[in-house]
């Protein structure tokens, strides 16, 4: 799945004036393995929807399931102006996201749903107007090597479909993007990725495995990811997505060696140059015999490292992207507490990271990801429902 689609259709629906009734992507465990999780069985893998529990759940496709699916595709759109409209089309696609997470999904699909969860988030402008200083509020700013548009960048709704089927996936983002279209629901930016299968860590195309240094466990997640507290934004997330496209010949241009000092970690198995197992952290501060850093200067892992950049810790959870040999990379996604952990860490790379010399950013956006929605609390409760 390497397609990028722009949708730009408007059509419009007469007002309901209220939001749905559903479970986001809910799945039945808010408990993530503490340690790498087992691969997601094939055939279309475990089925992740189910209901909210009696205190809210999260939205999967952020920590659950633990080890991605192999498929995804993220969507961005702009809501209409006028608020009441807005409402309606959020009601319209909390409809649909609840009819293929739900347990009649396949149903809907016409193919088994398998492991499919949509994940869906509120851009600044939405949840500007509940608050300016919220979580999710504020547009990212400028950044160094932006090949910016006005369509690909910032943006009102994100909507990112996973699954291990990519049919499945297809059917999923195919009707939620009519749905929304239906609803004058304009089109941003559309990209697909993939990630090789397997457990754990995996190759990203510049062939060193990624995704080594995240939270893992409960407890960090808690702290590093989630909201908590009374209010709207408990059990919410941020969610930044950037689509950031690679001179992979370039990078492959040069020797190995110099590849993993670019980088930190060995390319065959991802042991940090400062030595120890494949999952271990870096440490910053080890040096060879004539006192420089084994873990380079400029390594990118060095540099995104959170002892460095004084930041939180992000839930990256990305995709290999490749529309052609001219545009491929990185759909970047990651998940955090508060926009500050990406753009101290991003701030940082821009200083000075050999291996973002290779990297070009292309679509980008900041979005809220509110908690799975109960019938008592509908998707944009407290956010959404507030623009009058
Ligand atoms: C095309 C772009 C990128 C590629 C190919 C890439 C690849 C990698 C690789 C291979 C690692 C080491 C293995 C691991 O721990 O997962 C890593 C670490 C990391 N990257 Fe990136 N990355 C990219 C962009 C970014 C961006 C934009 C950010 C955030 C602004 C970021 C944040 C991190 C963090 C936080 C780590 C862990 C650092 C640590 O060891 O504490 N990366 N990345």
């Amino acid at each position: 799945m390497t397609t990028q689609r722009d949708n730009s259709s408007v059509v419009r629906r007469s007002l309901l004036g209220v939001l749905p009734v559903v479970a986001l992507g809910a799945c039945r465990s808010d408990v993530p393995p503490a340690s790498p999780p087992a691969p997601v069985a094939a055939g279309g893998g475990r089925p992740l929807h189910g209901g909210a529990g009696p205190d809210g759940v999260r939205q999967a496709g952020v920590d659950r399931p633990a080890q991605p699916q192999a498929h995804a595709v993220v969507s961005v759109y702009d809501l209409p102006p006028e608020a009441g409209s807005a409402r309606v089309a959020a009601a319209a696609l909390g409809e649909a996201v609840l009819e293929l997470t739900g347990s009649r999904a396949g149903a809907a699909l016409g193919v088994e749903a398998g492991d499919l969860t949509v994940t869906v988030g509120l851009g600044p402008r939405m949840v500007g107007a509940a608050g300016r200083g919220l979580p999710g509020g504020l547009d990212l700013p400028a950044f160094a090597r932006e090949e910016r548009t006005a369509r690909t960048w910032g943006g009102d709704l994100l909507v990112q479909v996973c699954a291990s089927d990519p049919v499945a996936l297809a059917l999923a983002d195919t009707r939620l993007a009519g749905v929304l279209a239906a609803e004058g629901v304009s089109g941003r930016w559309s990209q697909a990725g993939f990630r090789p299968p397997g457990g754990g860590p995996v190759r990203n195309l510049l062939g060193f495995p990624d995704g080594i240094e995240n939270p893992r466990t409960r407890p960090e997640l808690d702290r590093e990811v989630w909201l908590d507290g009374p209010g709207p934004l408990a059990g919410g997330t941020v969610a930044v997505v950037r689509r950031l496209r690679i001179d992979v010949t370039g990078f492959l241009a040069q020797s190995a060696s110099r590849q993993e000092e670019a980088i930190g970690r060995r390319k065959a198995d991802g042991a940090p140059l400062s030595g120890g197992a494949a999952s271990a952290r870096l440490d910053l501060l080890a040096k060879t015999a004539r006192g420089g850093y084994l873990v380079p200067a400029m390594a990118h892992a060095r540099r995104a490292n959170p002892n460095a950049t004084g930041s939180g810790r992000m839930l990256r959870r990305g995709y290999s992207y490749r529309n052609g040999p001219e545009d491929q990379g990185l759909l970047f996604l990651s998940f955090q507490r508060r926009l500050r952990t990406f753009t101290a860490t991003q701030r940082r790379l821009d200083d000075g990271d050999d291996l973002m010399r290779f990297v070009t950013a292309t679509a980008s956006g900041a979005f809220f990801v509110p908690r799975a929605s109960t019938p008592e609390r509908p998707f944009g409760s407290g956010l959404l429902g507030e623009q009058g």
